[in-house]
């Protein structure tokens, strides 16, 4: 029987199994035979650091339900039993809380990859897709996960996201009695958190994983030059620019393993706190209903997203307002077909809506737009050249302004709200929705440097 392409004739047990499973073909197809491109840099570490911390998750995870209790009696004492008692249980515990937030540095580096080189661009719609929403996933796994070791934090923190679901007009009071379960986090949020966190989730975002890694594999990796080096193969039909990931990219990521490895461990070691950024003071404190701690705010990797919500006041509501108005306006101007009414009607009856409407739900609104705006990131932008290298000095700048806004909401986030704080989250959000609703606009425009034929690359 004549070999398909990817097949390959094996002997002894390799063999047995090959006649039965696609071991060996597969083990070509994704790893020792799949061609990336030579010219990966830097940026190109996180995605398999990404896939270490989530194994790395699920298996200190796995330890630490063999003595955790959720039961909101026992919850946090388990905690400190873990911590005290079990051989060996503060390194596993220490391991999955710094693991949490190593999980959302190393996933925001990668997606910030992908935004400087256009890796969310034709034919990687997908890809990113997939990615986007293993983001949403993490930020629920995360947040289902803060609530077991039932302290202030826990408690006060879940109480104020449910609570956020009321704002939501006809449907939202009875939506978060839904979600906690009972009229307060209590015993029956925990359970049912501790069954999203440990088993749905997980078991969602592993399945997001393996389609995020196969269409990437259907397409082949971008690279920092945003050229797709498909486009030149040799007689074989192996692209002259890929190299086999395997041995070259999987010595190169164990390298990246070993520094982020060493890193991981001096935080665990020296530092598992964070100064307050990774385990927060007043989570050491056994959840108390009837005391709200003075200042209720979420871990690091939520605070830009919150700070939104915060900045969504009265007065910024109608700010809002004012830009939907200006925007129908602008749609009645430029819009052609039947957008040219449509957009302009959806803007009014927004603005009605709004209107009607108290800003706390705006505020869940924006907050969630924010995160939701990434799934479009390839559709909106259309600049004729994926990588940041090519693109005009002022989108680099626009770039530069994003992430400045974003990081800038991320420590306003941190701090307790005053006047100043709340106004400069307001503008910084407008600079947020403004680089993506402006996409279509100044993404084409400006001078673009041409791409290079091949990949630039420099051999060590
Ligand atoms: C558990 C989380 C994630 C894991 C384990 C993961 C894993 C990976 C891996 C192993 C790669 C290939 C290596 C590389 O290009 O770095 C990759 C590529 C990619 N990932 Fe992720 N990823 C995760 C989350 C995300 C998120 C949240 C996004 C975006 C919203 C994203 C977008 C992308 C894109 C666009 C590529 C292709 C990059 C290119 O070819 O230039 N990923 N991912």
């Amino acid at each position: 029987m004549a070999l398909a392409d990817n097949e390959v004739e094996t002997t002894g047990l390799v063999g047995w199994i090959d006649r039965r499973f696609p071991l060996t073909s597969t083990w070509k197809k994704h790893v020792s035979e799949y061609y990336a491109p030579k010219n990966f840099n830097f940026w190109y570490f996180f995605g398999s650091l990404a896939l270490l911390v989530l194994v790395l998750q699920i298996v200190t995870g796995i330890f630490l339900v063999m003595n955790y209790k959720p039961d909101a009696t026992l919850a946090f004492a388990s905690v400190e039993y873990i911590m005290r008692e079990v051989p060996w249980g503060w390194l596993i515990r220490y391991l999955h809380s710094t693991g949490a937030s190593m999980f959302f540095v190393v996933v925001y580096l990668h997606m910030f990859r992908g935004l400087i080189y256009g890796s969310y661009r034709k034919p990687r719609e997908l890809v990113w897709i997939f990615g986007c929403a293993i983001f949403l996933c993490l930020m629920a796994e995360a947040f289902f996960g803060y609530l077991l070791p039932w302290g202030q934090m826990s408690f006060w923190g879940a109480q104020v996201i449910v609570n956020l679901f009321s704002a939501i007009p006809f449907i939202g009071p009875d939506l978060s009695l839904w979600i906690r379960g009972d009229y307060v986090v209590s015993d029956v949020t925990l359970n049912r958190f501790f069954a999203f966190h440990v088993i749905a989730i997980p078991l969602v975002l592993i399945g997001l994983v393996v389609a995020h890694l196969v269409a990437l594999h259907e397409v082949g990796s971008n690279n920092p030059d945003g050229i797709e080096i498909k486009a030149k193969k040799d007689a074989n039909g192996i692209p002259i620019d890929g190299i086999p990931f395997h041995p070259y990219y999987s010595v190169h990521d164990f390298m990246g393993v070993c520094v982020f490895l060493f890193i991981f461990a001096a935080i665990v070691f020296f530092a598992p706190e964070m100064g307050g950024y990774f385990l927060e003071a007043n989570n050491f404190v056994p959840a108390n209903p009837l005391q709200t701690p003075p200042e209720i705010a979420p871990v690091w990797y939520f605070t830009a997203f919150y700070a939104m919500l915060r900045a969504t006041t009265d007065p910024f509501k109608i700010v809002l307002m004012v830009v939907i108005g200006l925007l129908g306006v602008f749609a009645l101007l430029r819009a052609r077909g039947k957008w040219r009414l449509g957009l302009p009607v959806l803007a009014i009856a927004v603005i009605v809506f709004m209107a009607l409407t108290e800003s706390k739900f705006w505020g869940v609104v924006v907050m969630g737009t924010a995160v939701v705006s990434l799934f479009f990131l390839p559709w909106l932008d259309r600049s004729p050249v994926k990588s940041i290298r090519y693109r005009p000095l002022f989108h680099k700048v626009f770039y530069g302004i994003f992430v400045f806004a974003f990081l800038l909401l991320g420590y306003l986030g941190t701090r307790p709200p005053s006047p100043a704080a709340t106004l400069i989250a307001q503008i910084c959000a407008l600079v947020y929705f403004a680089f993506f609703l402006g996409m279509p606009f100044w993404t084409p425009r400006g001078r673009f440097k041409q791409p290079p034929e091949r990949v630039r690359f420099k051999s060590h």
